[in-house]
């Protein structure tokens, strides 16, 4: 068991669930609900230890297009028919869905109660869960709503990555990748080889990861400056993710719509951030080892780039981007032209 610990609350990444009385929770609670999809229902409901003293569980259906306000309104009513009072605490059991409305409903509901992050997907243990970001999409577009809040705690248990798909898996190892590529070249360096078929000790990772993400979001709560890290693969990664979503019908994982976005932004730090080409092929390798490449026709490329100027991190001057000057070593707010995006994006075709 490892302990990662926040001002605020700490992450406990275990490969057993601990008891309730160890998780070490002093406040006063008038009663304990469970919320899940119907896929952490099945899967990771039935690990918890019995004396956890669960009183109500409520099920929604998996998927991001239930993150929105009519699932939250749902919740809200639940929460109000089993008479939770302001002592009552969620406990949010799944992935980065779960997590982030679940945590949106408790930090509104009578003006705040307290919620535990339980993520059960590779992404949401590694990402999702830490830095106290809420929320649920509307009018299609993702997390347009939302708070800051904190949890009491987070327990991130690897035993629940053993009922994960191997692409949700992978998705989320997409953001791991990023961690070392962003603040760790020798974390990046042991990523290299990782055997995602076979299991895996995924305490260390977890705990690296998490710790990257603890000194970046302590440093920059509320993504003022240094948090524009976390973005890097992503300004590329969400226009793509969107568009295939939107226009193709073809829904990428978030994952495997950042590792895209990664190699486009890779080349984007030769160009604008100094890195060097041996590091844009080493990273191009490993990425597409893990990760396929898919063809994207150039016609393409200016609705994406549109995508990309709607993106609610710039501002009226233009797009701006979390490039690597090596990797380990991100800076942010580097902008960049629209012929070098497009440049990026045939990188990625014929790298
Ligand atoms: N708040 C943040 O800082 C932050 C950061 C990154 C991503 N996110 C959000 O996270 C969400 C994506 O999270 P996700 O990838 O975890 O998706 P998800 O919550 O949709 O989970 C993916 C799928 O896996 C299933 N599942 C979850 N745990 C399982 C298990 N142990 N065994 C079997 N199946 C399981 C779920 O039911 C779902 O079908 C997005 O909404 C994204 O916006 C938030």
């Amino acid at each position: 068991m490892e302990l990662v610990r926040l001002p605020r609350y700490a992450v406990r990444i275990t490969d057993e669930l601990p008891a309730w009385g160890d998780l070490g929770l002093s406040h006063q609670i008038s009663k304990v609900v469970v919320l899940v999809d119907d896929h952490t229902s099945e899967h990771c409901l039935p690990l918890l230890p019995a004396d956890w003293p669960v009183d109500e569980v409520i099920t929604i259906r998996p998927g991001e297009e239930y993150k929105n306000l009519e699932t939250c309104r749902g919740l809200w009513s639940s929460l109000l028919d089993m008479q939770a009072d302001r002592h009552a605490l969620l406990i949010n059991l799944g992935g980065g869905v779960i997590g982030d409305m679940g945590g949106f409903v408790a930090s509104t509901y009578k003006r705040g109660i307290r919620f535990m992050q339980m993520p059960t997907t590779l992404l949401s243990q590694v990402d999702a869960s830490v830095g106290g970001k809420l929320g649920i999409d509307h009018h299609g577009l993702k997390n347009v709503i939302g708070t800051f809040q904190d949890p009491v705690h987070i327990v991130a248990c690897t035993r629940f990555l053993e009922t994960l798909p191997f692409e949700q898996l992978r998705s989320g190892f997409a953001e791991v990748l990023k961690h070392g590529l962003i603040a760790d070249r020798q974390y990046w360096e042991s990523l290299k080889n990782t055997d995602l078929h076979n299991t895996y000790d995924w305490q260390d990772i977890i705990a690296r990861s998490v710790c990257i993400k603890r000194e970046v979001v302590e440093e920059d709560p509320y993504e003022r400056g240094k948090r524009k890290v976390l973005n890097f693969g992503h300004t590329i990664g969400h226009a793509i993710e969107t568009w295939m979503l939107t226009e193709a019908d073809e829904p990428l994982l978030h994952g495997e719509a950042i590792a895209i976005g990664m190699i486009c932004e890779a080349w984007l730090s030769v160009k604008d951030a100094g890195m060097s080409e041996k590091a844009l092929t080493d990273i191009t390798q490993v990425i597409r080892k893990y990760f396929p490449a898919t063809q994207f026709d150039p016609s393409i490329y200016d609705a994406l780039y549109n995508l990309m100027k709607q993106d609610k991190k710039n501002d009226s001057e233009g797009i701006r981007f979390s490039l690597l000057r090596e990797p380990g070593d991100c800076g942010f707010d580097y902008m960049v032209s629209e012929e070098d995006v497009k440049g990026a994006l045939e990188y990625y075709n014929n790298p």
